[in-house]
Order: structure tokens, then C-alpha cells, then sequence
């Protein structure tokens, strides 16, 4: 049986970064006899330039029947302003495959605490998970533009925060055991409910995990002052969006950082938390660690396939402290070199 994937470039450094994932999730796949076959649609900005759609139909049919998506990044100055923006076909695909659990992980390298601009102690041992809810909250609710007055609306059911709450819990359990969620209780009526929603599933099903609450601005604080006190972080899309790209920093840059997207079924979307990084794209310059640590979170969370998860990881921390990466990074690789001495290292 082959392993279908949809592979989805996107725009900007989108290209450099998805096709280094490509070539390193096909080495791991060929090491370990698993057949996977990648195909290519437009999605995006170049969606837009060529049917005037960030995801035309055919994209949209193509996910829909997927093993597994895998994303580089979209959107870029050239359809800032447009009608129609990049940004909108990500979160229809999101929305459409159901994807209500976003998994971001954040680990510093060992031997790489230098690359924190913390300092190294507190950067020291930091291994943090964010679970953003992706499909619900600010991004999602009914939207009024206007130049005079505009309007976002943020729903949240109890139901969205119960099943995303779950997979926070479930991770927690085969990690350190403890999750924090964060809210802005203090002022928000959505946030209140999901406090509640989470205590009750904590109570009622997870009292073997440590659970404890934290408003979103505290929270900020405390990912830059005490960042390893914490394992698993719960929190809305908005917050999810802003904290992971922070948490991100602490170990370097926001080019190392991976994600997964997960549903109900096994089927899930694969991308770096970064965006198009118009400033360096076409100069070979992208960090591609984050895509092709999404690439091992492909084969751990759709393919059921750990060790090749596992045998992609192992060649990033190695490469990584052999010294080898990009400029973001102190490196002096280029995309392709580093994705090269990556690839070199599969077992
Ligand atoms: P960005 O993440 O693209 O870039 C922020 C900074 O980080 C830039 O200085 C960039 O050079 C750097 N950076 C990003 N990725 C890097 C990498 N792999 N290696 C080295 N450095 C890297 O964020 P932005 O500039 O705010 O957004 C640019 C565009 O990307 C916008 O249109 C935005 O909507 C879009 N975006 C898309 C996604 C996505 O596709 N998932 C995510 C975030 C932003
Ligand atoms: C991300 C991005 C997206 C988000 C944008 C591009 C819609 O910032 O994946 O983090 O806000 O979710
Ligand atoms: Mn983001």
C-alpha cells in the first residue's frame, strides 16, 4: 500500500522549505520500505495568480482524500490588499479537514542553548507543547469590515474545547504529565467557558494529569522568564497563534519550529509554524528544520510510522550539533546544503 500525500508548496521560501522536507521524508520513507507517493496542487498566493483561488476545488478534493497534507507556507506582499488573500485558503483547508487540534512543540536543542537569546540557563531543558485550537474562536466567527467599524466575533462551544482539551491531555500523559491551560477568564465570556469545560474534563476523566490555569498575558511573561516550568500548553487559536511563535524564539528561531494538524481520522496537515519569510525568499537562506520536523511528525501522526519519526529527529539534533545550519541560526549553510547533510544522517 502506498501512502498518498498531498503536497501543497505554497509561496515565498513556502517552495525551498516544503521540497527539503520532500527529499528527507523520502529517504526515511525508502530506509524503512514504506511507500509513499507525494503529489503536487496549486494552493495560495500561486493559487490565486493561476485560478483566482487560494484552494481550487481540485486542491480542495485532493486533501479531502489524502493520507496527509503537507504544507510549505502562504501569502506574501504581492496579494496583500487583493480581494481575495492566501491566508483564506489555509484556513478553509483547515476548517474543511476538520483540523481542530494544532500540536506545536518547542524543544532547545542540547548544545544548542546559545541559540536562545535567553539566557542559557533558562533556556536549558525547555520542551514545551502548544495545543492551539485551530478551528474555532476569533478566526472563524462572523466578520463585518469596515473602515469606520469593524467587527470579529469569538464563539466557542463547549464541545470545541472538550475535544481539543482531550488531545492536550492525552499528550500530557505520555510527557511529563502536566498541562496549562490559558484563557483570558478574567475578561472574556469564551474563555470562562472554556475554563469550566476544561476543569469538568479534568475532573471527570484526567485527574491523573496536573492541571493548572493561567491568563494569556502572564503567560507571555512566564514562557520568556521560566519557560521549562511548563510541558503542555493549552490554548485558543488566537493566543495558540501568538504564544507558539514566541515559545519558537526560545529555542533559536521561529525556522525550527514544526506542527501537526489533527481531526478526527488519521489524516492530518503538516507545516512549519513560520510564514512565506518574503525577505529571504529565492536566496536559498530558509531555515528548514521546521518543515522537515513536520515532515517526522507526518510519519508519527498519519503514517503510524514512529521510527521513521524518530530516524528524521535523530539526523536534525545531529546535524544540528555538528554545527551545521542555517544563518538564522549563526550557521553558514545554505537551505539546500543543510537539508543535504540532514538527509545524509537518516539511518
Ligand atoms: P514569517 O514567519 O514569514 O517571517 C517572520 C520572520 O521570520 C522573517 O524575518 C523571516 O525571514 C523569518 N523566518 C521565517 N521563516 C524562516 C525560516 N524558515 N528560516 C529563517 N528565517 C525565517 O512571518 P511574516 O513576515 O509575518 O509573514 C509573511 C507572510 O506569511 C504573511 O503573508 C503571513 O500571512 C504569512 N504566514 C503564513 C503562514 C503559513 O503559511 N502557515 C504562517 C505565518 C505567516
Ligand atoms: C500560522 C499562521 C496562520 C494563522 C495565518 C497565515 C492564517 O500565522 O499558521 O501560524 O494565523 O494560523
Ligand atoms: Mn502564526
Amino acid at each position: 500500500m502506498s501512502f498518498e500525500i498531498v503536497f501543497l508548496p505554497g509561496d515565498g521560501v513556502g517552495p525551498e522549505v516544503a521540497a527539503a522536507a520532500r527529499q528527507v521524508m523520502e529517504k526515511a520513507a525508502r530506509r524503512r520500505d514504506i511507500s509513499i507517493a507525494f503529489c503536487d496542487y496549486p494552493f495560495g498566493g500561486a493559487a490565486i495568480d493561476q485560478y483566482g483561488d487560494p484552494f481550487p476545488a481540485a486542491t480542495k478534493e485532493a486533501c479531502v482524500n489524502a493520507h496527509a497534507v503537507f504544507l510549505g507556507a502562504v501569502g506574501g506582499p504581492g496579494w496583500e490588499g487583493g480581494d481575495i488573500r492566501p491566508e483564506t485558503g489555509l484556513l478553509e483547508l483547515r476548517r474543511t479537514l476538520g483540523l481542530f487540534a494544532n500540536l506545536r512543540p518547542t524543544r532547545v536543542m542540547p548544545g544548542l542553548e546559545n541559540l536562545s537569546p535567553l539566557k542559557t540557563d533558562s533556556a536549558a531543558g525547555v520542551d514545551l507543547l502548544i495545543v492551539r485550537e485551530l478551528i474555532g474562536g476569533l478566526y472563524f466567527g462572523d466578520r463585518e469590515e469596515g473602515l469606520e467599524k469593524a467587527s470579529d466575533q469569538c464563539v466557542y462551544t463547549r464541545n470545541e474545547v472538550v475535544r481539543v482539551a482531550r488531545v492536550a491531555f492525552d499528550a500530557a500523559r505520555l510527557r511529563k504529565g502536566r498541562v496549562t491551560s490559558v484563557d483570558k477568564a478574567n475578561v472574556l465570556a469564551t474563555s470562562r467557558l472554556w475554563r469550566n469545560a476544561v476543569m469538568q474534563l479534568h475532573q471527570a476523566e484526567y485527574s491523573d494529569v496536573m492541571l493548572d490555569h493561567m491568563l494569556v498575558d502572564a503567560m507571555a511573561m512566564k514562557l520568556i522568564r521560566a519557560p521549562a516550568e511548563y510541558d503542555v500548553i493549552l490554548t485558543e487559536n488566537l493566543f495558540g497563534d501568538i504564544l507558539s511563535d514566541e515559545a519558537s524564539v526560545i529555542a533559536g528561531s521561529i525556522g525550527l519550529a514544526p506542527s501537526a494538524s489533527l481531526g478526527e481520522g488519521a489524516a492530518g496537515l503538516y507545516e512549519p509554524i513560520h510564514g512565506s519569510a518574503p525577505d529571504i525568499a529565492g536566496k536559498d537562506k530558509a531555515n528548514p528544520v521546521g518543515a522537515i520536523l513536520s515532515g517526522a511528525m507526518l510519519f508519527r501522526h498519519s503514517l503510524n510510522s514512529e521510527e521513521a519519526a524518530l530516524s528524521i529527529e535523530r539526523a536534525v539534533d545531529t546535524a544540528l550539533s555538528d554545527g551545521a545550519g542555517t544563518a538564522d541560526i549563526n550557521g553558514s549553510d545554505g537551505c539546500r546544503s543543510f537539508t543535504d547533510k540532514i538527509c545524509k544522517l537518516i539511518e
